[in-house]
């Protein structure tokens, strides 16, 4: 195996790793009564501050380019169903500040916490919320009674991977700093939307930091005050890739989307040469495969993955569905 594939494989266990983090500071009423959803991270759930993407991109749903990299509904317009809430508005979008008590989505596509690719950070994204809070639009007590999605962290290890730079072993100091900067710009941002009032976090890959002491002193050094949900994305994926045809895919190592060269990293889906022409080909029928392009799930397979996490109980680490989850703690 060359360091470039155990990076991969040290990127691609480390990325699927969602932990849902509740935590209770105080009696504030019970997750699934949330006003409204705040989201930050990457692509994979970015719902338009990247820019609208080309055709094929939302062909499913709604019909055009929707900003999302998914041929129609991605992780984040999920996410604000399971809560029963409106789908949060890009933040680029926003047609006025008080819009955005209903909802914002600040994730942008190739976001990450170190600068990976150049595009908004996370750090970033919290300050766009921060600018809100501090005009006093968005207050502690409406953000207390909010959830959060924090996805991201993929491309802090992917821009890194890129013509194999990594030329070292996966134990190396310099990816156990990236493993340290990543985690701790998500651990800092956290503790910055908690500052705001935040409460509720659904994170990727984050230690149990809110069993730390700086937390538990408020109890006394009694309880965690914490109900976390891990959702094991690893094994939902796993599943869904060898068990295709139970769920009505005809294709799952197959994308919807690719490169006619398939090796060749200038094309892509949605890209056409200099004379107007596709480089790429794309199915017929999006919800036949789980994947879209190369790598993000169609809309069917985020509906499949999701539903493992809401009526199973194998794809959860703890026994409980998100349902069972909802409804088990009150705040
Ligand atoms: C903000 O924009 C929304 C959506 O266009 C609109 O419904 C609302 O009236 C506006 N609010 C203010 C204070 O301008
Ligand atoms: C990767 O290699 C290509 C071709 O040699 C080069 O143009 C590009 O700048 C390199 N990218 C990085 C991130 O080093
Ligand atoms: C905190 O807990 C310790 C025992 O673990 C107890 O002795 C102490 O009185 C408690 N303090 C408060 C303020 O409850």
């Amino acid at each position: 195996m060359t360091t470039s594939k155990v990076l991969r494989c040290v990127r691609d266990f480390l990325k699927p790793i969602l932990i849902l983090i509740i935590i209770g500071f105080s009696s504030i009423g019970s997750v699934n009564a949330a006003n409204a959803v705040y989201i930050f991270g990457d692509s994979f759930i970015d719902t338009g501050n990247a820019g609208p993407q080309g055709f094929p991109y939302g062909m499913t749903w709604p019909g055009y380019p929707a900003g999302r990299a998914c041929d129609g509904r991605n992780e984040a317009d999920f996410f604000a169903e399971v809560f029963n809430l409106p789908l949060p508005t890009p933040f680029l979008e926003l047609k006025n500040d008080s819009e955005s008590l209903l909802g914002v989505n600040f994730g942008r596509g190739g976001g990450s916490i170190t600068y990976a690719f150049g595009y908004t950070t996370l750090d970033t994204q919290v300050d766009q919320l921060e600018t809100l809070f501090e005009k006093n639009v968005l207050t502690k007590s409406h953000l207390s009674n909010s959830v959060t999605l924090i996805n991201t962290g993929v491309n802090d290890y992917s821009s890194r991977n890129i013509n194999e730079s990594f030329q070292v072993s996966p134990y190396s100091d310099e990816l156990k700093s990236l493993v340290a900067n990543v985690v701790d710009g998500i651990s800092f941002n956290i503790m910055r939307l908690h500052g705001f009032g935040m409460n509720n976090f659904v994170v990727a890959n984050l230690p149990n930091m809110p069993c730390s002491p700086f937390i538990t002193a408020q109890s006394n050094f009694s309880a965690c005050r914490v109900r976390i949900l891990i959702l094991d994305q690893t094994k939902a994926f796993d599943h869904v890739f060898h068990n295709g045809g139970d769920f009505g895919f005809t294709e799952t190592l197959k994308p919807c989307c690719y490169n006619k060269d398939p090796l060749d990293s200038s094309q892509h889906c949605g890209s056409t040469d200099s004379g107007g022409h596709r480089t790429y080909t794309l199915c017929e029928d999006p919800s036949k495969y789980l994947i879209f392009d190369g790598i993000h799930p169609t809309q069917a397979g985020w509906k499949v993955i999701f539903n493992l996490y809401k009526y199973d109980t194998r794809f959860t680490i703890g026994a409980l569905n998100i349902y069972e989850w909802i409804n088990t703690y009150e705040l």
